[in-house]
């Protein structure tokens, strides 16, 4: 299996990420979970990510709290997506597995380190800060990364949280520029992905009818996409964060291109925008395959054949 560490900000839908990562042994090693601020304040993603492994029936994954805020200025918040909690929409028991010692930044240090070099893919879900404080303070691991793949940014679809912005990349975008430059294989998956991908009523009717998991899913995910659903009038809000673990498990659901993205930090008005250069019009080095096509219908049946295993 390939070995990854899942950066995180749970939320309802880095939950189903995170849960398809776990129901697929075979495929992916999960080496650690490491919690950042972003949709939530730190103490909840780190508190509900170990919630997650227990209901994955994985108590042995090793979850860290890393960054509790970006590398520069005040940390937003997205309550009234994901609710106070982030998991809004089901209870879960308090969780008995411990949060370990370790800052999650020590432990992607420590662990691109100590793995042979060109084996660990970062998986990143939420804002950017822990990956991009790793690379600064440790510059020898940035070469040891096999790939990273990232939910954020927009290009055609442009802001979801600003007119201009996606979310994870407008919390930290100094953090994301970071990232975008860092010269290891980068894959995207922006909105133009993930507003595809759909919960319409039947495919959350078919997840929940998986048993306990499912219904701890349907759940989450019926409170999750009102925000979604009042805002764009669409027929079933859109599942993130689940595309990244889907493009490693299934990377053929997904169409791309090969390009440079950029990510602005300077102007008021477009901070945190992605700017990718879909139609090649500069020399730019490019860095990043931005994803822009899914094949929606095979992504829903992977995530529910797997999440029946759980
Ligand atoms: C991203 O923002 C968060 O609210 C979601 O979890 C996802 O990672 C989508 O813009
Ligand atoms: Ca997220």
């Amino acid at each position: 299996p390939r070995k990854i560490i899942i950066d995180t900000d749970p939320g309802q839908d880095d939950a189903v990420a995170i849960l398809l990562a776990l129901a697929s042994p075979e495929d992916l090693e999960v080496l650690g979970i490491t919690a950042v601020a972003g949709n939530i304040p730190l103490a909840l993603t780190s508190l509900n990510a170990r919630k997650i492994c227990e209901l994955a029936g994985r108590p042995d994954i090793r979850v860290f709290a890393g960054c509790d805020r970006p590398l520069k200025g005040e940390l937003k918040t997205a309550e009234a997506v994901h609710g106070q909690s982030g998991l809004d929409g089901a209870e879960l028991p308090e969780p008995a597995m411990p949060l370990q010692e370790m800052h999650g930044v020590d432990f992607l240090i420590e662990t691109l380190r100590a793995e042979p070099e060109d084996t660990v893919t970062l998986c990143t879900l939420g804002p950017l800060t822990n990956v991009a404080t790793a690379f600064t303070r440790a510059p020898d691991i940035v070469g040891r990364v096999r790939e990273i793949v990232i939910m954020g940014g927009a290009y055609f679809e442009v802001g979801n949280w600003s007119p201009a912005a996606e979310f994870n990349i407008l919390v930290d975008p100094q953090a994301a520029d970071i990232v975008f430059r860092c010269g290891r294989p980068l894959t995207i998956l922006p909105l133009d992905v993930t507003h595809k991908v759909l919960i319409t009523p039947p495919r959350l009717g078919a997840i929940r009818a998986l048993g306990t998991v499912g219904e701890v899913v349907h759940g989450w995910l019926d409170f999750y996409e009102r925000f979604d659903l009042g805002k764009y009038g669409w027929e079933g809000g859109p599942l993130h964060d689940p595309c990244v673990i889907a493009y490693l498990l299934k990377p053929e659901l997904f169409t791309g291109r090969h390009v440079n993205v950029e990510v602005e930090t300077g102007s008021p008005l477009t901070m945190g925008m992605t700017v990718a250069d879909w139609w090649g019009v500069t020399d730019r080095e490019k860095n990043a395959q931005f994803m822009g096509g899914v094949d929606a219908d095979g992504f829903f049946a992977l995530l529910t054949e797997r999440l029946g295993r759980l």
